[in-house]
């Protein structure tokens, strides 16, 4: 964590704020580690006497979470496991774990999205593809001039699109996240300009891909851990939101939405990407926007839907711009690809008082 981020941000605890109990600005009390303007272990604290959360910093990540102890216990291998095995240990251990395993579930992800983030610039290009980056270049351009200003990249993962976001913006970004080892992930390239990853080949058999990636941007970026649906941000202090294949992942896309338009200050604009992929694991059919109740007027078309949501009155933001179907690809293992279809779009936040004609 960079203490510029946190002065600048001025995160609010995320606990007090789902109360309703005020918007207390989170301290920091404790450092434990730091080195280059990282703080690599640490303690925040809320101020509010009836609250007093803890907050740690690990590994350089802050967990700005309000539900602290759910996310430590059930993130513990993703917070703890270790990347300095020997490729015969390692895979040992992925053998005896197994495939659907916690520690076989933690390489599958870390696999797809830093393949996807960062695989381009491995050294050994076998299959690495950059389509995060290939997606957020078509959404700069979307709806040009984006504000400078403070920005996050909501559902970061892996964090290579939080580094094109200050490149695009100029300004501080935060990559915000709660998978915690695609967060350690990020921090680790922000960090040292390299990536080490498990890249899965077939099965439970994983190569261990370690190369420097660029970043030049690395003084405007910091990573999180934080909810999407409990953001420890003051409304109306942020000015630019990414939010690429995230909704679909969410209990409550609608209130997605409305908390972006929250956050943002008027004229803020946020940039979103979904390919609609709605899971019951991650969302109960009421919640999706589109794929269902095809009888209605607009046959169930989540494009549709999304348009009229995308109005002041509705959710706070006004939509600019849109490209119904951007390609968006996510790889699996060596023989295996998923191509999403994603529907990206431009919504500036409407000042509450005054929404636009
Ligand atoms: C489908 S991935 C997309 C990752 C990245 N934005 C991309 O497009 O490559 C969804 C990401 O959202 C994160 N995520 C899911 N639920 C979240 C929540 N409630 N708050 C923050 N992040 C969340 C996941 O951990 C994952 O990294
Ligand atoms: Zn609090």
């Amino acid at each position: 964590m960079r203490i510029g981020h946190l002065e600048a941000f001025g995160p609010v605890c995320p606990a007090c704020r789902l109360r309703g109990d005020g918007e207390q600005s989170i301290v920091l009390e404790a450092i434990y580690a730091e080195r280059d303007g990282h703080v690599l272990q640490g303690m925040l604290r809320c101020p509010n006497l009836a609250c007093q959360r803890e907050f740690p910093i690990l590994d350089g990540i802050p967990l700005l979470l309000a539900q602290i102890r759910d996310q430590i216990s059930g993130q513990v291998l993703g917070l703890m496991m270790r990347e300095d095995l020997h490729p015969d240990l390692e895979s040992l251990v992925g053998d005896c774990c197994g495939p659907g395993s916690e520690f076989d579930t933690v390489r599958r992800h870390l696999s797809h999205y830093a393949v996807d983030h960062w695989g381009e610039y491995d050294p050994d290009p076998w299959e690495g593809s950059g389509a995060i980056a290939r997606l957020g270049a078509l959404a700069y351009d979307l709806a040009p001039p984006l504000p400078g200003g403070l920005a996050i990249d909501l559902g970061c993962s892996v964090g290579r699109n939080s580094f094109e976001l200050a490149a695009a913006t100029g300004g501080l970004v935060v990559g915000l996240d709660l998978n915690l080892s695609m967060l350690r992930l990020a921090g680790q390239v922000l960090r040292s300009g390299r990536v080490s990853y498990p890249r899965r080949r077939v099965g439970v058999a994983f190569d261990r891909r370690d190369h420097a990636v660029p970043v030049p941007q690395a003084e405007q970026v910091d990573f999180w851990a934080c909810d999407a649906a409990a953001l420890p941000f003051r409304d109306g202090g942020l000015q630019t939101i990414t939010s690429f294949n995230l909704i679909d992942c969410l209990p409550d896309p609608f209130a997605h939405l409305q908390s972006l338009g929250r956050v943002l200050a008027p004229e803020g604009l946020t940039l979103l990407a979904t390919p609609y992929d709605w899971a019951p694991s991650a969302t109960t059919i009421q919640g999706w926007i589109g794929g269902h109740s095809q009888r209605g007027e607009d046959r169930g078309d989540p494009v549709e839907r999304m348009r009229r949501l995308l109005q002041p009155e509705v959710t706070g933001l006004r939509l600019q711009a849109e490209r119904p179907r951007v390609p968006w690809e996510v790889r699996s293992y060596s023989r295996s690809r998923t191509l999403y279809e994603a529907h990206l779009l431009a919504a500036r936040a409407c000042a509450p008082d005054a929404p636009a004609p």
